[in-house]
């Protein structure tokens, strides 16, 4: 058995999960072992250059697997999104930002768009910009997101945007957060966080164990990794990840890191990109949502999405069974 949704039929696949684009994280083989497995897998090219978004493209095989990009990065780099339509993948994905422009080449292209979205308001522009899918995403999310949570939101964006599938995201590691997603009224669930913690994820191997050994009360939302990195990041999208010891030294003094960034030659974003490429968890950056707390191993992530989507099968036969006459 299997859980056929209005997901699995729109995009062709076996189980209703998606991984996320998850940038720098997200590869080829990420995304070819989720595909492989049943779901469908996202390469994450939402900081990547031309080269690394073929590198990783090259790094999926023949499997096949969508591409996801940060919408307000593409407004002076949209080239990127045409090459990755030149490749047929089997989907495009956009979030944090408007996807009209980017939507319509995609459908001119015939490939499947995904939007998600942090607000109703949000989704509503994704329906009118032509999505095929929209992602509703809660504030447990790992990585960038919004305020809303992903109980209130989903159910929300699916009497939205019907009859358009909607995913949810945001909070969700294994398969009672999928059979919630679908009591919701979701055709399935976009999974980042978990599959992070996958022996496929790029990213240094610290963090992974990082996500591990954390919890959720641990995380937070904050702009001071962004302040770090130099990324300009709009309102209202903030990043969610491990809090450490440079967000401690920074939290509520985001301005004097920014003086400093602009004063010192020695500038703490160089030390900062130092500590991400040596796996020093404490002085960078992990992204990492609520979940996390039922985040215990790290795991081949093609096991993962056959353990979930069985999981949910069951969650829901158990559920149904609360209902049956005595
Ligand atoms: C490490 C990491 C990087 C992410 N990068 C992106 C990204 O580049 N583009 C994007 O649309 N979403 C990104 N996200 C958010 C995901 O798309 C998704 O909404 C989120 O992971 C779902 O919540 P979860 O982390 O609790 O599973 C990222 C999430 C994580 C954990």
């Amino acid at each position: 058995m299997t859980l056929k949704t209005a997901l699995t039929e729109a995009l062709g696949i076996t189980h209703p999960i998606v991984s996320a684009p998850m940038a720098t994280v997200a590869g080829g083989a990420l995304a070819a072992a989720v595909t492989e497995a049943g779901g469908l897998g996202l390469i994450g090219g939402g900081y990547g250059d031309r080269d690394w978004i073929e590198r990783e493209l090259r790094a999926a095989g023949n499997a096949r697997v969508g591409i996801g990009f940060i919408t307000w990065r593409l407004a002076d780099r949209p080239e990127l999104f045409d090459m990755a339509l030149e490749r047929a993948p089997a989907a495009v994905f956009l979030s944090f930002g408007d996807p009209a422009p980017f939507a319509a080449r995609a459908k001119e292209a015939g490939v499947p768009v995904i939007c998600q979205v942090q607000t109703l308001e949000h989704a509503r522009s994704a329906a009118r910009a032509g999505a095929d899918v929209v992602v509703a995403q809660g504030t447990e999310a790992g990585g960038h997101g919004g305020a809303r949570t992903t109980m209130t939101l989903a159910p929300a964006v699916v009497d939205a945007v019907a009859p358009l599938p909607v995913v949810a995201a945001g909070g969700i590691s294994d398969g009672r957060g999928l059979a919630a997603a679908l009591t919701l009224g979701a055709a399935g669930v976009l999974i980042g966080t978990r599959f992070f913690a996958t022996r496929e994820a790029l990213g240094h191997g610290n963090a992974k164990a990082r996500l591990v050994s954390a919890g959720g009360d641990d995380t937070v939302r904050t702009d001071v990794f962004d302040i770090a990195r130099e990324l300009p990041w709009p309102e209202p999208y903030r990043i969610r990840a491990v809090r450490n010891r440079f967000f401690d030294r920074w939290n509520g003094a985001e301005d004097a890191l920014r003086e400093e960034i602009a004063d010192t030659t020695d500038s703490p974003v160089d030390a900062f990109h130092a500590a991400l490429r040596s796996g020093d968890t404490e002085e960078s950056l992990v992204a990492g949502g609520q979940g996390i707390d039922l985040v215990r191993a790290v795991e081949p992530a093609g096991e993962l999405v056959a353990r979930i989507a069985a999981d949910a099968e069951r969650t829901l036969a158990t559920c149904a069974s609360l209902s049956a006459s005595p």
